[in-house]
């Protein structure tokens, strides 16, 4: 939550700087602000979008060659001008800004107040500027040591960069649980949330860690951590496009990044998947290959989108591995006091690697001797590092903030991972196991295919578009797709949609049947699909309106559906990848048709670093 930038040198800071934040939107977008040092030290805030903070900024004003800019999700306070940062101190010469939570941020706010400081906003940020400023005028010493004194005592998560007014030389940066990083260019740095602000200008960036300080100081890195202990930069070099991070075109970048999937799945699968040859290899899954292989059960952790992935990997896992599977909220898993012993095998999925309700999970079974795998998206995150071992889904970024080339590239992913293990404990038959392979190798052109009904997918959302309610019924490998279907209808539309394992459906949602309620069946050709098909009926009867999502050729369901989308055949296994295709496009369309902002929905953010 919050995207954070900040630049010093020839440029100008404010236009390195707006541009970034408008790329970081997708991580908070409710107020935007920045500091400059032009004559004195100026913060420029408000309430809104980049796009609004930016059209009242008179560029000629702004001369400056360093300053720190913000785009917020709001945790500590509403959406305001005054909360909205960067925050002066007290006396108006250093300026913060800040992306995480200080959790003792009432009791220090508390002395301060005893103190007679005074307050413009209800943030903790503010509260951790003026904490610093107060140990910098108590203890006479240097902003850098104010600021190390001040992260030993601060309880949290932060990322934080300042600027001084005496120093327009100096930036300061620090992490703890929340990302930073630092580009470093010819005579000049950038530090932002994450890579996408820094690429078009450099690609040797260094992934501060937590507890460590950065100091940037008259043209020079240096890094120590808030033990005082120095350290020399890991420099690392990005691979990546610019153009992975702009709309190419599309009119948003969910709908991009739909349309991205055949090649996002290829991808991730490039290098690492022969059919022709046999071949399943997953190059950061070495060391400790045999404890997933032995594993007695396995704990996957994940939120949101990524936790429904982790429910087909259940299935599949199950299925192929003949091994059993608990797929945990992260939220509630890491606050239950759960059973977990030494060795125990974890996988944590999550596309930005940096939720910390995820993260908090694998801290705690790490903690207790788990061995974790990552599936992550992005690469050099928090998951990503504190993971034993792993593998990137390498889906590119993803900037929409509904997941969704990230969810089928996870499916690709975990898919690959079950294949490896069940081949390895031998619980697949050779030809199965070929099978899907060459199945899976097929699965890019498919998506291609389902990609193809966008124009049919269209007049279903003009139909249903005004509904006030959406049901979603799958089984089997179709039932978290079902889920899947329905987070996208509600995160971006604003529609409320429940989505349900089909059969579920008479314990009770069939009470909300009725002649207005839509109701999407995921009923693809597989093994529950009789039962599948009894359930259509018994909606039918009372009168609800069927969509179906059904395998090409299917000739009994469009006797039953108002609407039918015809999906590519392929196993049932791999099913969800093809069939949550129309899913997508369904809550983009209505989403568009009602007005919604579809890439950066209301009160969400996409990487979410708060509990
Ligand atoms: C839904 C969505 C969220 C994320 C969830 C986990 O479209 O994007 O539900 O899936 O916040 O995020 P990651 O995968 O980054 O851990």
């Amino acid at each position: 939550m919050c995207g954070i930038v900040a630049y010093i040198g020839p440029r100008k800071a404010h236009e390195v700087i707006i541009k970034g934040l408008k790329r970081l939107e997708y991580r908070g977008y409710d107020s935007a602000g920045i500091a400059l040092l032009n004559g004195s030290l100026n913060i420029y805030k408000k309430k809104g979008r980049v796009s609004d903070l930016e059209n009242t900024l008179e560029d000629e004003k702004l001369a400056s060659r360093v300053g720190i800019g913000h785009t917020r999700w709001a945790t500590h306070g509403e959406p305001n001008d005054e909360n909205a940062h960067p925050h002066y101190s007290f006396s108006k010469n250093l300026a913060i800004i800040h992306n995480g939570i200080i959790e003792n941020y009432s009791s220090l706010k508390q002395e301060l107040l005893n103190k007679g400081y005074s307050f413009k906003s209800e943030t903790d940020s503010e509260v951790f500027i003026q904490f610093i400023e107060d140990i910098q005028v108590n203890n006479d010493c240097s902003l850098e040591e104010a600021v190390r004194l001040a992260l030993t005592k601060v309880v949290g998560a932060y990322a934080i960069v300042i600027m001084s007014k005496d120093d327009p030389n100096m930036l300061i940066a620090a992490r703890k649980g929340s990302p930073l990083v630092i580009g470093i260019g010819k005579d000049e740095f950038f530090l932002a949330s994450d890579a996408t602000p820094i690429i078009e200008y450099t690609n040797e960036v260094v992934y501060l860690n937590d507890y460590e300080i950065a100091i940037i100081d008259n043209n020079e890195l240096r890094l120590k951590n808030t033990q005082d202990v120095a350290s020399t930069p890991y420099i690392q070099t990005l691979d990546m496009e610019l153009e992975a991070i702009e709309k190419g075109g599309y009119e948003h970048f969910m709908l991009k990044e739909i349309f991205e999937q055949p090649r996002s799945i290829s991808d991730c699968m490039r290098g690492r998947l022969n059919a022709n040859k046999g071949r399943l290899v997953l190059g950061g899954i070495r060391e400790y290959a045999n404890k997933l292989v032995n594993a007695d059960r396995i704990i996957i952790v994940a939120c949101g989108t990524s936790w429904h992935a982790g429910l087909v990997a259940e299935y599949f896992f199950e299925e192929f591995c003949r091994v059993p599977v608990e797929v945990e909220y992260a939220s509630e898993f890491r606050y239950r006091n759960p059973i977990i012993k030494e060795g125990d095998v974890m996988i944590a999925i999550s596309q930005s690697g940096e939720t910390a309700d995820t993260l908090a999970a694998i801290e705690l079974a790490k903690s207790k001797g788990a061995i974790i795998f990552g599936v992550c998206n992005v690469v050099g995150s928090s998951i990503a590092r504190v993971s034993h071992e792993g593998a990137y889904t390498h889906a590119g970024p993803e900037i929409g903030v509904a997941s969704t080339k990230a969810f089928t590239a996870q499916l690709t992913v975990l898919s690959m991972i079950a294949l490896r293990v069940a081949h390895k404990k031998g619980t697949i038959t050779e030809r199965r196991y070929h099978e899907l392979l060459v199945e899976m190798e097929n699965i890019p052109s498919k998506v291609e295919k389902a990609l193809e009904l966008d124009a049919q997918i269209k007049l279903v959302a003009e139909r249903f578009k005004d509904a006030k309610n959406f049901l979603y019924l799958g089984r089997g490998y179709n039932f978290p797709v079902a889920l899947e279907g329905a987070l996208k209808l509600k995160e971006i539309s604003y529609i409320h949609a429940e989505g349900y394992p089909a059969a579920e459906m008479k314990h009770g949602p069939i009470a909300l049947i009725d002649e207005e309620m839509p109701v999407v069946f995921i009923a693809t050709r597989d093994s529950s699909y009789d039962k599948v098909v009894s359930n259509i009926q018994e909606v039918k009867a009372r009168k609800g309106k069927v969509i179906a999502v059904v395998t090409e050729g299917d000739a009994l369901i469009p006797k039953m559906a108002e609407f039918v989308i015809e999906v590519p055949k392929t196993d049932e296994a791999l099913m969800p990848m093809v069939s949550v295709i129309p899913l997508q496009l369904l809550s983009y369309y209505i989403a568009v048709m009602r007005d919604c902002n579809v890439d950066q929905p209301r009160n969400l953010a996409k990487s979410v670093t708060v509990e």
